[in-house]
């Protein structure tokens, strides 16, 4: 709770856009003392301030409490009082993992899975991503951005308020700065932060498939120079996986990357299990994404760092394959975070409340849980807690109201419907 003096006012200056939300059935995350890594049995629990108010001035944060707390407002000048009454009021939730820009959807691998295929079986026969990078070039700069544009801003009408983007649908210098240079303009004419990854080492690109070593020098020695000079990414990413990068792969790309100030953020352990997150973790990654699979050494390696394990449950629902063991990291005083994966493969869909309830249902996640996952935890995993996850005095990152709802836990349960009412940028 605030100390008293925020309350009292004046909490406004003339002249700014005024925006007062007052008997909020409640108010969640707001907190000028959450840590900025919720671990273990801590994810059980979320600050929820009952009845309550958040005070915005220019879409920063100048007050919030309890109602009783506000006591006489001085300036009701080009002010907007919202009605709270009945909507829970939160912090927009962060997305950490996606391939938001690409040329074309892949319905028809989605058929072929129905009618038996593997991911993996419909990879090998040229599908896959190596089916949106033959189609990237399909689409100009400014389709690709336009198309991004339109999935962003519906991934905001489902509550998210950060995104990670990564390329990684090009495989070539030129197709690769593409899709870099795309992520660049969303991040400046997005309405929400955007962090961009390169994601090079996607797949091996047909032309190298004999020569996988020569593609590893391709990334090592032309793309990262290319793509440090125009300064296009902040992270960088690799696929380890069968059939894709080894762990010694990846250990170079990202030692290479690092050398260009790109954090390592990867893939890692969604069909196997291959030593790819302890050498993640060695490398420094601020993230290990998918888990699907998980052993004891993983979690080993987890316990010792400061690396977010970060798990995908839409991909592990629409590629029906197992979801990642967050019970097994809490309890072994782990943190969680939760992202979309979406991309037109593995995960056609962006909307982090379905995220929510898949964690809740198929995860076991308690609804608090998986809100920490998807806030907190989330903006560490994309860089952006001093922003973003909470809600705090001085802040301006995005502000979620929902509809009436029973309770927080009623958007998980009632899934697949629209709970967001009204999001504040
Ligand atoms: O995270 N696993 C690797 N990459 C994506 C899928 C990409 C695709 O199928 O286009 C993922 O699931
Ligand atoms: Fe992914």
């Amino acid at each position: 709770m605030i100390p008293l003096e925020y309350a009292k006012f004046s909490l406004f200056s003339p002249s700014m856009k005024k925006i007062l939300i007052r008997n909020i059935k409640g108010l969640v995350q707001a907190s000028e003392v959450l840590p900025t890594v919720i671990k273990g049995a801590e994810m059980a629990t979320i600050p929820i301030i009952e009845n309550a108010f958040v005070a915005l001035e220019d879409s920063e944060v100048v007050g919030y409490g309890p109602m009783e707390d506000l006591n006489g407002i001085d300036d009701w000048r080009d002010l907007e009082v919202i009605d709270g009454e009945g909507r829970y009021v939160l912090p927009a939730f962060c997305d950490p993992h996606t391939h938001t820009v690409f040329a074309r959807t892949r319905e028809e691998e989605f058929v072929d899975r129905i009618n038996g295929l593997s991911y993996e079986e419909i990879a090998l026969k040229g599908g896959g991503i190596l089916n949106s990078a033959r189609r990237l070039n399909e689409l100009t700069e400014e389709e690709l951005f336009e198309a991004a544009l339109t999935r962003i801003e519906r991934f905001i009408s489902y509550g998210t308020g950060a995104l990670e983007i990564k390329s990684g649908y090009g495989l070539s210098v030129e197709a690769e700065l593409k899709m870099l240079r795309v992520i660049q303009r969303l991040k400046t004419e997005a309405p929400i932060a955007i962090k961009a990854t390169f994601l090079g080492a996607h797949a091996f690109p047909l032309e190298y498939k004999q020569d996988q070593e020569g593609y590893v020098q391709l990334i090592i020695e032309k793309m990262l120079p290319a793509i440090a000079k125009e300064e296009l990414a902040d992270y960088i990413d690799c696929f380890c996986e069968r059939n894709y990068f080894t762990v010694d792969q990846m250990e170079r790309i990202l030692l290479a990357g690092k050398e260009y100030g790109l954090i390592p953020k990867v893939h890692v352990n969604q069909f196997s299990v291959m030593g790819g997150v302890k050498k993640a973790v060695e490398c420094g990654a601020l993230s290990v994404d998918h888990l699907e699979e998980l052993d004891e050494e993983d979690i080993l390696a987890l316990k010792s760092s400061d690396c977010m394990p970060t798990i995908l449950p839409g991909c592990s629902h629409f590629l029906s394959i197992p979801f990642g063991d967050a019970r097994r990291l809490m309890s072994n005083g782990l943190p969680v975070a939760l992202a979309s994966d979406f991309n037109p493969g593995s995960t056609p869909s962006g909307n982090l409340q379905n995220v929510w309830s898949l964690a809740c249902v198929k995860m076991r996640m308690t609804p608090e849980e998986a809100l920490n996952a998807l806030t907190i935890n989330a903006a560490y995993a994309i860089g952006l807690s001093e922003t973003h996850g909470r809600i705090a005095l001085g802040r301006k990152s995005p502000i979620l109201i929902t509809k009436e709802i029973p309770s927080l836990a009623y958007i998980p349960y009632a899934f697949g419907d629209q709970h967001i009412e009204r999001v504040l940028l």
